[in-house]
């Protein structure tokens, strides 16, 4: 089918979208059945298609980039958008974009007017040089607030100027400066100012107000995520656990939304401001059953499985795209939850750990849900049942 996105084949972004969505689901349902399949799981798997199918996500990182070696007689020395396809040392104005906002777009060709009229210098990735290098925009899907994230190498920064710019254009609730002087091409930063408004956004999941920092992991698909975590839901009411572990718990939204459905519930997280950002979301819930723990999961479970104080009879896991580290899956083993559900962004990771728990869990339930239309990637849900 026609794509609808005119980068579409050159932008890295949405490799799918000349595939109908219909198509897309059947192919992901295909590809997680067949993963599954190699632990011996013959049924086919629901996958869950994303509530919107556009303007899905709410968090976008852009990427500025100098013209090299030499822009052409007439042409503009920065670019400002999204990553080449195959290329991470290369990026293309984006002057279109389906996935954010119809409102992006437009604070993008602003931000870059700007640059230009500023003549502030893109970072160049091989020589390490310049300034500008990355805009991250987080756009609530359930309330109106907008974050804009200007990450720079340390510098001078026409404060004021950026902040009028960027309203003028774009609806933002809040607008930061954050500095990187790091090798790493991340938009992260060492240090990060608040130039307007409260410098966080909130979002609301399942009618919990969550308040998100400008580096805290929420899940990128608001109303996905909704689905996702209501499944988790009706996973965890029927065995109604004393004692559960959210382990990866980001900003708290899963422990969140199943804390009710348990006595107590513990989450672990190894950034320290999502963990202060979930000890303030349950707070400001109302929340009072859990506790949360900044740390590596690899440092704390083996301690507390060998410790057995409490009787842990549920976990949740949702590690990166890597899997559980090898230490953190031994402590799992060894802890022997009689219920384990592990939620993934890589199901051939999951398929890979779900397989070395072998002879000990069993798997009870597979589902996928689809929360990254048009592009390859998808989030898998395994419930695990302990054998004896
Ligand atoms: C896929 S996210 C899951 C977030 C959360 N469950 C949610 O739904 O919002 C993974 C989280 O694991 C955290 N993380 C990564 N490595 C970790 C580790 N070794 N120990 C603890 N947390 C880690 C990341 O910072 C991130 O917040």
């Amino acid at each position: 089918m026609e794509p609808r996105c005119p980068h579409f084949g050159t932008c890295g972004g949405c490799r799918l979208q000349d595939i109908h969505y219909e198509d897309q689901l059947a192919r992901k349902q295909a590809e997680l059945s067949e993963l599954l399949a190699r632990i011996g799981w013959v049924t086919t798997v629901p996958m869950h298609p994303s509530p919107q199918e556009w303007y899905y996500r709410n968090k976008m990182e852009f990427s500025f980039q100098d013209v090299y070696p030499a822009p052409a007689e007439g042409e503009d020395y920065l670019l400002l958008g999204q990553k080449i396809r195959n290329r991470w040392d290369r990026v293309m104005n984006i002057k279109e974009c389906y996935l954010l906002s119809p409102e992006a777009p437009l604070l993008l060709a602003a931000v870059h007017a700007w640059a230009l009229k500023e003549k502030l210098q893109p970072f160049n990735l091989h020589k390490r040089t310049g300034f500008l290098r990355h805009l991250v925009v987080r756009e609530a899907k359930n309330t109106d607030e907008r974050l804009v994230n200007l990450v720079t190498t340390p510098g001078k920064l026409d404060a004021a100027g950026f902040v009028k710019m960027v309203r003028a254009a774009y609806p933002a609730t809040t607008v930061l400066w954050g500095t990187n002087s790091g090798k790493s091409d991340v938009a992260q930063a060492e240090k990060t100012e608040v130039l307007y408004g409260p410098g966080v956004i909130f979002e609301s999941v399942l009618g919990k107000r969550l308040r998100v920092s400008p580096y805290s992991f929420l899940q990128t698909n608001t109303r996905g995520a909704e689905a996702l975590y209501t499944r988790i839901r009706e996973c965890i009411a029927d065995a109604r656990p004393q004692n559960l572990l959210d382990l990866y718990c980001g900003t708290g939204g899963i422990t969140l939304s199943v804390a009710d459905l348990c006595e107590r519930v513990m989450g672990v997280e190894v950034i320290e401001s999502a963990v202060a950002d979930a000890r303030f979301n349950a707070e400001q819930n109302q929340v009072t059953n859990v506790d949360f723990m900044a740390a590596k999961v690899e440092d704390l479970l083996p301690g507390l499985a060998a410790q057995k104080v409490v009787d842990v009879d549920a976990v949740i896991v949702d590690p990166p795209r890597s899997g559980l580290h090898p230490t953190a899956l031994a402590a799992l083993k060894e802890l022997a939850p009689a219920k384990l559900i592990y939620v993934s962004c890589n199901p051939k990771a999951m398929v890979e750990d779900i397989r070395k728990m072998s002879g000990l869990y069993d798997l009870r339930l597979a589902e996928g849900f689809d929360l990254f239309p048009h592009t390859d990637h998808m989030e898998a849900l395994a419930v695990l049942g302990r054998i004896y």
